[in-house]
């Protein structure tokens, strides 16, 4: 086993077991959701560029759940019209087109990255929803709306259809985000639910709605689709009630039987007093191999940036995937690269075979 025998899940072959990460782009311009000609160019190169499966930035189930105006969405229809092309072009180029599937939770409305990153007050933004009123720490806080047990049940149908549009649209694999502070990661974690019904309490309550949206989501979309569900293994909150590395794997665990087919390990992003570790390369990949005794395939992702260490985790059965993110920003041909490094037949499209000859 190494990076480029093909990943197989489902009624899904991916080439190679390179998988460009979820990476938000801001790039819708009217600030409707609306995939435009950035996201079709953007992942479209990715496919050209070899890797086996090409995943979307996180994209809003619901238009509360947007981080920034800018964000993608699939909460109607026309959305799914205009994110087709995009899962059309990734796959006629011999990709696995992906889609990570979203909500922000209460570190929603926020301006970009580029115009600051601030929570947007008044008319541009939104009040974001969460397991607690407590706000996303920050200097300048929007109020959080603590859901109602009825609207977290409806939300759970909100992100099922959400899959199903995905579906119509052409996505092969469907990751929920559930790490990095966002919604279901607020839900899971102690340090940011405080709920006494239900949803909150100990792991199991604190687990539900994530089990509930993944059950909704297999039954919404054909078995041959893939589901993945990406995590943040730790809150990385040594210190205090927080959820923990094992409470990854035990969740891995739980997530098989409902037709979850692999865990995407990140981590952190709940509460910024988070102590990340020195980050070097490969810094969270033995979380992928702690969350793999969970009994599911894992991907690995985080500074894994050369064909030779992402083959190593790979060839080493460290994890299922190597999931490359800023490399891919830097290089969009990282895997037809990776293959001619590691002396295997590029994945070069035919166009391009002029080039490589
Ligand atoms: C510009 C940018 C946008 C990102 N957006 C997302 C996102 O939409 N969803 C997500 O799960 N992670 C997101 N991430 C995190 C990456 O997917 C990845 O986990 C992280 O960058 C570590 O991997 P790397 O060292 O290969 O970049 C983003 C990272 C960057 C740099």
């Amino acid at each position: 086993m190494h990076l480029f025998t093909p990943f197989e899940v489902r009624d899904v072959t991916a080439r190679n077991r390179v998988m460009v990460s979820p990476m938000c782009q801001y790039s819708c311009e009217a600030g409707d959701g609306l995939a435009t000609d950035w996201h079709r160019v953007h992942l479209g190169s990715r496919a050209v560029g070899g890797a086996g499966i090409v995943m979307t930035e996180a994209t809003a189930v619901t238009p509360r759940g947007r981080i920034s105006p800018q964000d993608l969405g699939v909460w109607s229809d026309a959305h799914a019209e205009a994110l087709a092309p995009v899962a059309g072009f990734v796959a006629d180029h011999g990709a696995v087109p992906g889609i990570q599937l979203a909500h922000a939770g209460r570190k929603a409305s926020t301006r970009r990255p580029a115009d600051g990153g601030d929570p947007i007050h008044g008319d541009d933004g939104w009040r974001p929803v969460g397991p607690t009123a407590e706000p996303w720490p920050h200097d300048d806080p929007l109020e959080t709306e603590r859901l109602s047990v009825d609207e977290v049940d409806a939300l759970v149908d909100r992100w099922a259809a959400a899959a199903e549009r995905a579906v119509d649209a052409g996505f092969e694999v469907l990751e929920i985000h559930a790490a990095h502070g966002y919604l279901l990661h607020e839900f899971c974690s102690p340090v940011t639910n405080d709920r006494e019904d239900r949803y909150g309490g100990d792991f199991e309550n604190r687990t539900r709605l994530l089990r509930e949206v993944a059950t909704a989501i297999r039954e919404a979309v054909p078995d041959g689709v893939a589901l993945f569900v990406r995590v943040s293994a730790t809150d990385w909150l040594p210190d205090r009630e927080s959820w923990t590395v094992d409470d990854s794997a035990r969740l891995a665990a739980d997530l098989a039987p409902l037709g979850v087919d692999l865990v995407d390990v990140s981590a952190g992003g709940i509460h910024p007093d988070q102590q990340v570790p020195e980050t070097g390369p490969h810094y969270q990949v033995p979380y992928a191999e702690r969350v793999a005794d969970g009994g599911l395939p894992v991907g690995a992702v985080g500074k894994v940036t050369t064909p030779e260490g992402a083959d190593a985790v790979v060839r080493n059965g460290r994890a299922d995937l190597a999931v490359v993110g800023r490399e891919h920003l830097r290089d969009p041909y990282f895997a037809i690269r990776a293959a001619e490094e590691l002396g295997h037949d590029p994945p070069v499209p035919r166009q391009y075979t002029r080039g490589f000859q």
